[in-house]
């Protein structure tokens, strides 16, 4: 039951902890002294005396790694990441306690069985951010309605590759009677998928925020009968062949000893194998397997191997029937110092069949 499923969230504080109180006017520097002594600091009075901490507390690392190479600027955030987190803030019957602070619906939906606890400034600030995209919900350029995605859940930031699988479908001549979607996310190559027309999408995804935020999405509307959801690995319980499979896998290898694992973005060495043997027994005999993928990982060097390539010369399961790829556009010139890869970097669909 989805009712079931334990959404990931960050973990409340409600022990008693050893603590100091921050507020207009505390001496900052004795207070990172008790942040680097690895005790806990309380934000109080208002939201904008923790921003301001933080501030400081980023001024404080700044001069201390100076550095601007990779190891210290590593360093740096590792710092950054520690020490920021011992600042807390709190939280009374599922609103911030300190004034003119943001109201985070999530305080309420994700913690329904305690009202008051602590949770560090930074994991605030990622409720507040996801919050906002949650309740003003995303435009998406090939959807007429806009997505909300749900807390801890993946949603595009560009939309290439759902350009490119809104061309595929448009130009499907074949059955449209059930779908697979593999790591459905927010939803949205299902809802591309319902949009032309298929009359049933099972989902799966290993994240449990995107099964939750899904099945709250849909509701009891007509959608909910149409899509079809299971928190599981890769085809999780659905068995029946079908005549589409679509996956939009990570598109990075997960890197040895790194702490990446963020399973939308890095992959591991078993996903690919694991996905094509199991799409091979659900793939009807005239189905198609489509997959999203980008040159990322080969062009930043991070990897010569591309498993989709891997797949076709050495699987034996599958044959190319079509493959799509498109320019992503310029860097914006927020993401400039990335611009160097960005202006190679293409977005890919890949259509195999059956051998
Ligand atoms: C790049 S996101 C794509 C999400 C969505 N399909 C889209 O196109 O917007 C990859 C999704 O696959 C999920 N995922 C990663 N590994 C998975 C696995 N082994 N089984 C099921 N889902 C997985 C992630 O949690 C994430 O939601």
């Amino acid at each position: 039951m989805i009712t079931d499923i334990k959404a990931n969230k960050p973990r409340p504080i409600t022990s008693k902890i050893k603590i100091e109180l921050f507020k207009r006017g505390t001496n900052v520097q004795h207070a990172i002294k008790i942040l680097e002594a690895g005790n806990h600091i309380l934000i109080t009075e208002f939201y904008s005396n923790g921003l301001s901490l933080l501030q400081e507390l980023k001024a404080h690392l700044n001069k201390k790694f100076p550095n601007k190479s990779f190891l210290e600027q590593k360093e740096y955030r590792a710092a950054y990441h520690k020490l920021s987190n011992l600042i807390l803030i709190e939280i009374v019957d599922h609103k911030l306690e300190v004034k003119k602070s943001p109201s985070i619906g999530w305080l309420e939906k994700l913690y329904p069985e305690t009202g008051n606890f602590f949770l560090s400034f930074p994991q605030i600030q990622g409720l507040n951010s996801s919050w906002q995209w949650y309740k003003k919900g995303i435009t998406i350029p090939v959807l007429r309605n806009k997505i909300h995605p749900y807390y801890g859940t993946y949603f595009p930031t560009r939309f290439e590759h759902l350009v490119l699988f809104d061309n595929w479908l448009k130009r499907y001549k074949g059955p449209k009677k059930s779908a697979i979607d593999v790591g459905i996310g927010s939803g949205i190559l299902s809802l591309q998928m319902m949009k032309y027309g298929f009359q049933k999408v099972f989902g799966t995804d290993t994240n449990p925020n995107a099964i939750i935020g899904l099945a709250e999405f849909m509701g009891n509307t007509k959608l909910s009968r149409k899509i079809e959801l299971d928190f599981g690995y890769l085809f999780g319980k659905w068995k029946k062949q079908t005549e589409l499979i679509v996956f939009n896998p990570p598109w990075l290898p997960k890197l040895k000893n790194t702490d990446t694992n963020d399973e939308a973005i890095y992959y591991n060495e078993k996903l690919f194998p694991d996905f094509f043997k199991e799409a091979k027994q659900r793939l009807l005999p005239e189905g198609k397997l489509v997959l999203l993928f980008s040159n990322l990982a080969q062009i930043t060097n991070v990897t010569k191997e591309h498993p989709i390539e891997k797949e076709l010369s050495e699987g034996g399961r599958f044959q190319l029937e079509k493959y799509l790829k498109k320019r992503v556009k310029t860097a914006s010139d927020k993401t400039k110092r990335d611009q160097y890869w960005r202006s190679t970097e293409e977005i890919e669909l890949w259509v195999l069949k059956n051998k």
